[in-house]
């Protein structure tokens, strides 16, 4: 049951322990308050009983789980939970989520999509609202589905010759689009809507081994073929040319002799997963949103 409990939650062993305790306490908390209170107010039908001291009880829980996770040092969990709650029981526009909402666009396997999810799951002021997608079938939507986060499958027609889908991401309340394996070019009615608000990483050391074509083994085979001795990541704004705006932020690892594509791949991989989610957040905090 923990293990369960584990990944649906994706925390600890041991934070699970300090959440059940968390509901244990907080609920016993609620009964307690909630027959003081019925008391005080000394009502007897039995069936008025019964609906006053769900009302209250209600009413209290929240509260009372809220209070108690604060020594167990769960508070952001209970947040998010009781927000969740509210969503799911129809609440969500008398329950405000006011963080940051971001999509993440990825094409591939989506290893670093998964990070962001991650990073971001319980974070105070950025949440990762939507995942989009231009394959269907892309491992990287079964991580979302797994997440909870909705999916977004985007056409090439409206892509890129429509209205680049702004209307849709506007409607989702999004502000900020991190991109990560995404392999089409962003269309400028995209990079115009969203300037300055969209970023991306490659898997080298920009302005080297970039532009059209140059993804995934494509770029590790350039560098091995170029015998450089280090490559890395490059964290970089998006414009309206492949791998082309400001650079934010690079790591570099070394070259080995016998490295082949794959394994300055696993090597790259690491990097970004080390780097990707933190650099984000910082660019995010430090953007103004429009939204
Ligand atoms: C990463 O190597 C990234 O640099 C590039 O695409 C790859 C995506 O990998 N832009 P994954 O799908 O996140 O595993």
């Amino acid at each position: 049951m923990f293990k369960g409990l584990q990944q649906k939650w994706k925390v600890s062993g041991l934070r699970v322990l300090l959440i059940l305790c968390t509901f244990a306490i907080g609920g016993s908390l609620t009964g307690i308050a909630g027959r003081y209170i019925m008391g005080a107010l000394g009502i007897n039908a039995t069936w008025l009983w019964v609906i006053v001291y769900i009302i209250i009880v209600t009413l209290i829980w929240p509260l009372a789980v809220l209070v108690i996770s604060i020594p167990f040092g769960q508070f952001r969990f209970f947040i998010s939970y009781l927000k969740k709650m509210g969503r799911r029981m129809g609440l969500g526009g008398a329950i405000v989520d006011n963080r940051i909402a971001v999509a993440v666009f990825a094409s591939g396997a989506g290893s670093n999509a998964a990070r962001m999810i991650e990073h971001f799951r319980q974070h105070p002021n950025i949440r990762i609202a939507l995942i989009v997608c231009n394959k269907p079938g892309a491992g990287v939507l079964d991580i979302a589905a797994k997440a909870g986060i909705p999916t977004l499958i985007i056409e090439k027609e409206r892509f890129f010759r429509g209205d680049a889908y702004v209307p849709v991401f506007r409607e989702a309340g999004i502000s900020f689009i991190i991109l990560a394996g995404f392999l089409w070019k962003v269309p400028q009615a995209l990079t115009g809507a969203f300037s300055g608000a969209i970023i991306n990483i490659h898997p080298a050391l920009l302005p080297n081994y970039g532009g059209k074509g140059m993804y995934g083994r494509f770029v590790h085979e350039a560098v091995l073929a170029a015998g450089d001795p280090e490559s890395g990541i490059t964290i970089h704004f998006v414009d309206e040319h492949y791998d082309h705006g400001a650079v934010i932020f690079q790591a570099r690892c070394a070259v080995m002799q016998n490295d082949t594509a794959d394994s300055l791949a696993m090597r790259i991989h690491q990097l970004e997963h080390q780097h990707y989610p933190e650099q984000a957040e910082k660019v995010i905090l430090n953007t103004r949103h429009h939204s």
